[in-house]
Parts: structure tokens; sequence; C-alpha cells
């Protein structure tokens, strides 16, 4: 049975916000409730489009609270989990957050949709959970080997998700994305910042060698991924791995960021490395295509292009962040771009 009301944590970040418009957009008979705590990483300007959509509705508020999660739950039959703390760098300076909310508010999750028999709930885990894929790239069953505190609170979710499956039958299906990128992604994340800052003729911090690898995939190709499984029946206690296969260093997306934009490669800087640096993101995604027929569309050339017209387009959207909480974030963090 496909899902008709749903409530999707997480909302007003990049990934929920993409995947709330495209499914009230493509769905008539759907329902959506956001619950989203509006942390510096959130904003309804996200969402904007949806004011006055009668399908919609908007609830500010924690994952890690018992009480708005039922309130929000109740009548829902499908939770989908995109709340969490999600910079790799901000969970090495402060860890705390990232357990309290990717574990402990998943937990809470879990329980209220124990509690109130929710007949769906989609985890969304992430490929930072595997590690390294040194040799080949990581499949659903390979060993979770997360080097961050947030690939290793993602990890504790994905498994805490799991684990209520097969205690509790509660029916939960997890999904490991690889790196996304386009329209409304936070500028502390590589693209949007490189694209950005290079917009403003400023340097690309390229952490280490600049020769670590992600798979990247055009965020709607995510979200048609997510569509997939959520209207799937059958699938409690699998896990699907979600990527592009488009496996590109760190150079080569900023030496493509500067080419979109006819930029020099003066503007790149090579900084400090960040301590616990995975070198290579890579998942294989043969069961999610076999089993769901699901592909990604989006090649990287226009799914940056049509990310570029995006920032240029929205300008406001991102100047506005870097403004704010953001202007002190990114000279702590980017110290060594003010001292040369
Ligand atoms: P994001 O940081 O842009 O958005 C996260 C959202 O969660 C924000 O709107 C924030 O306000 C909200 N939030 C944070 N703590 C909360 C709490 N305690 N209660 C309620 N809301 C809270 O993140 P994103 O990039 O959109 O990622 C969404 C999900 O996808 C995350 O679970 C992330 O781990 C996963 N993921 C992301 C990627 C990626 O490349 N961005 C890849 C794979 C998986
Ligand atoms: P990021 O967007 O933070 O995602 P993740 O750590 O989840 O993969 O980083 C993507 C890659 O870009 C990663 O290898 C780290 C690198 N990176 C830089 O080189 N400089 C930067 O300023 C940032 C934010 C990331």
């Amino acid at each position: 049975m496909k899902p008709q009301k749903l409530l999707v944590t997480g909302g007003a970040g990049f990934i929920g916000s993409n995947f709330t418009r495209h499914i009230l957009a493509s769905d008539e008979g759907i329902d959506i409730t956001v619950l989203d705590k509006l942390t510096y990483a959130g904003s309804l300007d996200n969402l904007k489009v949806l004011e006055g959509n009668p399908r919609y509705r908007f609830v500010r508020g924690d994952i890690c609270d018992e009480k708005v999660v039922k309130e929000c739950a109740r009548g829902c039959d499908c939770i989908i989990n995109f709340a969490a703390e999600t910079h790799v760098d901000r969970s090495i300076g402060d860890p705390a957050s990232f357990i309290m909310t990717d574990v402990y508010g998943t937990y809470v999750l879990l329980e209220a949709a124990r509690e109130m028999g929710i007949p769906r709930f989609v985890q969304i885990s992430t490929d930072e959970v595997y590690g390294n894929a040194v040799s080949e790239p990581s499949k659903e069953d390979s060993p979770l080997m997360p080097q961050s505190p947030y690939a290793a609170s993602k990890a504790g979710a994905d498994r805490l998700a799991y684990s209520y499956f097969v205690t509790y039958g509660t029916p939960v299906v997890i999904t490991r994305c690889s790196n996304n990128y386009g329209p409304n992604q936070y500028p502390e994340k590589m693209i949007p910042l490189f694209l950005s800052n290079a917009m403003d003729d400023q340097p690309l911090p390229v952490y280490g060698t600049g020769e670590n690898t992600r798979d990247w995939i055009y965020v709607l190709d995510h979200v048609k991924a997510l569509e997939k499984v959520m209207n799937t029946d059958g699938l409690e206690g699998e896990v699907f791995n979600i990527g592009s296969g488009i496996e590109l260093s760190i150079l080569q997306v900023a030496a493509g960021i500067l080419d979109a934009l006819g930029k020099p490669e003066t503007l790149i800087r090579m900084v400090t490395d960040r301590p616990g640096h995975v070198q290579r993101h890579a998942v294989a995604t043969e069961k999610i295509r076999s089993q769901l027929g699901w592909a990604p569309e989006v090649d990287f050339t226009d799914g940056l292009g049509k990310t570029v017209d995006w920032y240029t387009d929205n300008r406001d959207w991102w100047e506005k962040i870097k403004s704010g909480e953001f202007k002190d974030y990114y000279r702590r963090m980017y110290k060594e771009l003010h001292e040369k």
C-alpha cells in the first residue's frame, strides 16, 4: 500500500525539502507533515513554495521530544527520518549534538512508530557508515567502519533502526546514499561552498591532497529512489544503497565548478587535511537497481549545471546564510585562508 500521510522529519533541510516539494508536486494523494527543529541548517525558506498548500503542514520541534513526535506521528502511515546533524567537520568539533539528534532522536521516532503501530519507517542513513571503500564499492552487507562522530552516530541510528525491525517487527527500511548536491544545500558542504566562494572570487579550500573521492549524486535522483523505497511493499528490514556511480576527487569537482563558472584555477587553495578524512566513498547499487528498478538519471555535468543555475538565481538564499552564523564558523574553520 502506498502511504498517504507522511511524517517527514528534517524536511526544512537540503534533501528533506527537495523530497517534500517533489512528493507534493508529483503525488496528489499524499499529505505531508514536516517536523523540523530549524537548526542552523534548516530554513522555512526551503519550503516557502508550499505555504498555503492544504496538503502540507509544518511543525517546529525536536525529534528528541517524545510529545511533539507523537503528536506529529498520529494518523501517519509512514515516517521518513531525514532529521540529523549532518556535517562531518562540525561533528569533529562538537560530537554531542550528533549523538543526541542522530542516535537518541532516531530512538524517539522508532519508539513512537513501535507504540503507535506506524506501518512504514524509512531511516535515511548514509554511505558514511561504511567508512573507507578501499578495494571495491561498499555493498549493503559490507562492515560498518565509520570514521567520524557524524558517521558513527548515523551508524548507531542505522543499526538501532534495524534492531527495532528484528526485535519488535517495526517495519523499518534503511537507505544509504552517497554525496548529494543540488538546490538548497547549506553552503558548509563542499559543492555549495566552492560554488558560492567561486562566484565571489573567494578561495576554494581543498583538504589534504585533494585526491579523496566521493560518489556524487544529484539530489532529485536520491529523492526518486526514496520515492520507490517508500512506495514498495515488503522491504521491511532491508538496506538499500543509493548512488550515481560517478566517482570524482575533490580536485576534479573543484575544477568542474571553476570551469562551469569561467573562473581561474588559481582560486584553489590547498589547506590542512580533515582529521580522519575518508579516502574514498563508493557504493554498489545493484540491489536497488534490480529490486526496485531505480537508476540515476542526471549525469554530473548536467547536475552541476542545474546547481550552478540555482545558486546563480538564488544568490539571496545563500548570501543570507553566509552573512549570519556561518561567518563565525567559516572564520574559525578556515583560519589558514585568512592567515595566508
Ligand atoms: P541538512 O543538514 O541540510 O538538514 C537537516 C535538517 O534536520 C535541518 O532542517 C535541521 O533543522 C533538521 N534537524 C536537525 N536536528 C533536528 C532535531 N533534533 N529535530 C528535528 N529536526 C532536526 O541535511 P541533509 O543534507 O538534507 O541530510 C538529510 C539526511 O540525509 C540526514 O539524515 C543525512 O545524514 C542524510 N544523508 C545526507 C547526505 C548528503 O550528501 N547531504 C547523503 C546521505 C545521507
Ligand atoms: P563534504 O561536503 O563535507 O561531505 P562529506 O564529508 O560528507 O563527504 O565534503 C566532501 C569532500 O570534500 C570531502 O572529501 C571533504 C572535502 N572538502 C574539502 O576539501 N574542503 C572543504 O572545505 C569541504 C567542506 C570539504
